[in-house]
């Protein structure tokens, strides 16, 4: 059996939630509140959110506590058997305290210090805000610590950013010291003898800016930066959670994430979570075109957040309407609710959860998609889309804790991307990581497979293939394991890029792929990057394909050449290798290609290690067919991403799915 117990102990449900701020109706709520928990109930609703962003209703002035309302609302949540997604409240502080304490308030890379406002905007060094912080988080967890309604904690919001003050300029200088050991390390390893910017006094050090004001240049100061900020979050993390761990042991903790925020290395945050979560707002078009793209797109995230503890994770926010924010705040067309929830179920995910329950009046959040409209009755269109993902979830209890037993990685490393962002040379921007990586998924997608995404750090026991396109940066013992995975039998794919910088982004001596050369059986001695207009191609099992921006001229020296360049000055060099490594292969492929090679590599691929997806062979044009498993069942999630009807073929049985429908199989 392969399952994992649900998140809330006892709680053996898909979860349904909402986002809620009854704070913010605190004048009506004789009139609201209970309606709202029944409207909630109604939908088939087992949980809330709150507290997000509630400090200044729960400390109005420091030291004076009111927690008589959420007292309240936890009774009606305990009353009607739901659960409470308990935030703490740091993602927004109430305005004394930043009066009091202006060391709070983040300052921003040229060392201005930002106002009072907004969100998301603390340091993260500051020992008052921490102080502040540990005081409210404790209060809460004494004070819920048996209530019956308590069941997850909800760390903060949607962490991210920097901040530059002297407090954290002076973290970072011990950060450094502690990493280094010696200044003299760390201008070797920064190469800092460039352009005279050797350090000689640790204060010297200061964290880099954007523009031409500081320093922008040495890209291992900048690295080193990131991992930093990285390292702030998590310990920050911690001092939220210590009260929560000490006095509610038995409760997890979460912290939703965003699966495009690329500031913070998610897989060494996550290891700090109990349960990963995170919000999702595709921007479905919904219309005869299809969502394909935009289903591909919400799958690779959905898969990542998979990835980061290799178990299934929340979705904490998604909108039951439009969303504000975006361009174009299209509603959801009939069955996009539902398909969109069952996506993220289909992914991995134990809950469907929304912002918002109910639509603020004011602010700049009034207008965004929420189950419970400014007419505030269960009449609308949106309210019984909920409905209906309220009925799908009650029928999913026996998927809750599945895993997807994924037997293809795709290698996404958050450090590798912010190496390849600073890499001058190759295409500057259309370097483009993110987007290639999203290219090689999306022939996975179509393949119907239940992709897992790791970091170079990850384990790849358990994976037939494992596939790292562009891995510039090799760090850690990364190359030694892919050595030993491909020995023992694995096959590995990489492309163009891979191999050129360690970890504090000093190049390879010696020779590209670097570490991974000897794996890989080639030499990349250069790089050409071509103008939009230019293209060459690869030449491969008889047919030609489109190669473009990046082709890289390679050498075998123990790979074999499968495919070869098509023109120019390296006409007839190696495109596409496979190097036999031990009892495995190891594959490069020299250049960016178009998805028609993709598609036909990976169909090759997948056949040659028995790695094939759900359906096999069989292609269908917008259909995604996902697999969650428990050992014994398997779980197909047949989802149709265009406005037409589709019909699917599994064992030999036809099923219709109607326009933008889904369909759960047993089997
Ligand atoms: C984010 C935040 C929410 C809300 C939504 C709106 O996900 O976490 O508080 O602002 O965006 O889409
Ligand atoms: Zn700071």
């Amino acid at each position: 059996m392969k399952r994992y117990p649900p998140v809330i102990s006892g709680f053996p449900h898909m979860i349904h939630g909402a986002d809620y701020n009854p704070e913010q109706w605190l004048k009506w709520k004789d009139e609201i509140w209970k309606e709202d928990i029944r409207l909630a109930k109604k939908a088939g609703m087992n949980s809330l959110s709150v507290g997000i962003f509630a400090w200044s209703m729960l400390e109005p002035e420091e030291g004076e506590f009111h927690f008589e309302w959420l007292d309240e609302v936890m009774d009606l949540l305990a009353e009607n058997g739901m659960k409470a997604v308990l935030a703490t409240p740091s993602a927004a502080r109430p305005n004394w305290l930043a009066e009091k304490y202006p060391e709070v308030l983040r300052m921003n890379d040229q060392r201005v210090r930002n106002l009072f406002g907004g969100r998301h905007n603390h340091c993260m060094s500051s020992p008052a805000y921490r102080e502040k912080v540990t005081i409210i988080n404790t209060k809460l967890a004494q004070r819920y610590k048996d209530h019956p309604a308590l069941g997850m904690w909800h760390v903060s919001n949607e962490i991210s950013g920097d901040c530059h003050c002297p407090l954290c300029q002076q973290n970072f200088r011990i950060w450094l010291k502690k990493k280094y050991g010696t200044l003299d390390a760390l201008n070797e390893a920064w190469w800092t003898t460039f352009w005279s910017h050797r350090y000689t006094r640790w204060e010297h050090i200061e964290s880099p800016t954007q523009n031409w004001m500081g320093e922008r240049d040495v890209h291992g100061l900048k690295l080193d930066w990131l991992r930093f900020t990285t390292d702030q979050h998590i310990d920050f993390y911690r001092v939220e959670t210590a009260p929560l761990k000490a006095i509610t042991p038995h409760i997890p903790c979460t912290a939703n994430l965003m699966a495009d925020h690329e500031g913070i290395d998610y897989y060494a945050y996550a290891k700090e979570l109990d349960v990963v979560s995170w919000d999702n707002y595709p921007c479905w078009r919904g219309d005869e075109k299809g969502d394909t793209p935009i289903a591909i797109h919400a799958a690779f995230c959905h898969d990542l957040m998979y990835g980061l503890k290799r178990r299934p994770w929340l979705l904490m926010e998604s909108s039951p309407s439009c969303t504000n924010w975006q361009p174009v705040a299209k509603l959801h067309r009939p069955n996009n609710l539902l398909r969109q929830s069952v996506q993220a179920v289909a992914h991995g995910a134990d809950s469907v959860q929304y912002f918002q329950f109910r639509k603020s009046r004011g602010s700049c959040e009034k207008f965004h998609g929420a189950v419970v409209s400014h007419e505030g009755t269960e009449k609308t269109r949106v309210y019984k889309d909920v409905c209906q993902v309220g009925d799908a979830l009650a029928q999913m209890d026996d998927i809750v804790g599945t895993v997807k037993d994924g037997k293809v990685a795709l290698v996404f490393d958050y450090q590798n991307n912010w190496a390849l962002q600073d890499m001058r040379g190759a295409l500057q921007e259309r370097t483009n990581y993110r987007g290639e990586m999203e290219k090689h998924y999306a022939s996975l997608w179509k393949k119907q497979l239940p992709v897992e995404i790791i970091d170079q750090s990850c384990d790849f026991s358990g994976y037939k293939v494992v596939i790292a396109p562009m891995n510039y940066m090799v760090r850690g013992d990364f190359a030694k394991r892919v050595e030993e995975y491909v020995a023992a039998g694995g096959t590995f794919v990489t492309t163009y890029l891979t191999g050129y910088v360690d970890d504090t982004d000093l190049c390879f001596r010696h020779g590209f792929p670097g570490p991974l050369r000897q794996v890989l059986g080639i030499w990349a001695e250069e790089l050409d990057s071509l103008y939009p207009e230019d293209e060459n191609a690869i030449l491969w099992n008889g047919k030609s394909y489109r190669a473009h921006s990046l082709c890289e001229l390679i050498h075998p020296e123990s790979a074999q050449t499968l495919g070869t360049y098509g023109s120019d000055f390296y006409q007839g060099m190696a495109a596409l290798t496979v190097n036999h490594f031990g009892k495995g292969k190891a594959y490069y492929i020299a250049a960016r290609t178009d998805e028609d090679f993709l598609d036909d590599f990976y169909a090759f691929l997948l056949k040659e290690t028995d790695a094939e997806g759900v359906l096999g062979d069989a292609a269908y044009q917008g259909v995604s067919v996902q697999k969650r498993t428990d050992g014994q069942h398997e779980y197909l999630f047949l989802m149709n991403f265009t406005a037409e009807e589709k019909q699917i073929c599994i064992d030999g049985q036809t099923h219709t799915l109607e326009s933008r429908g889904v369909k759960i199989v047993t089997r």
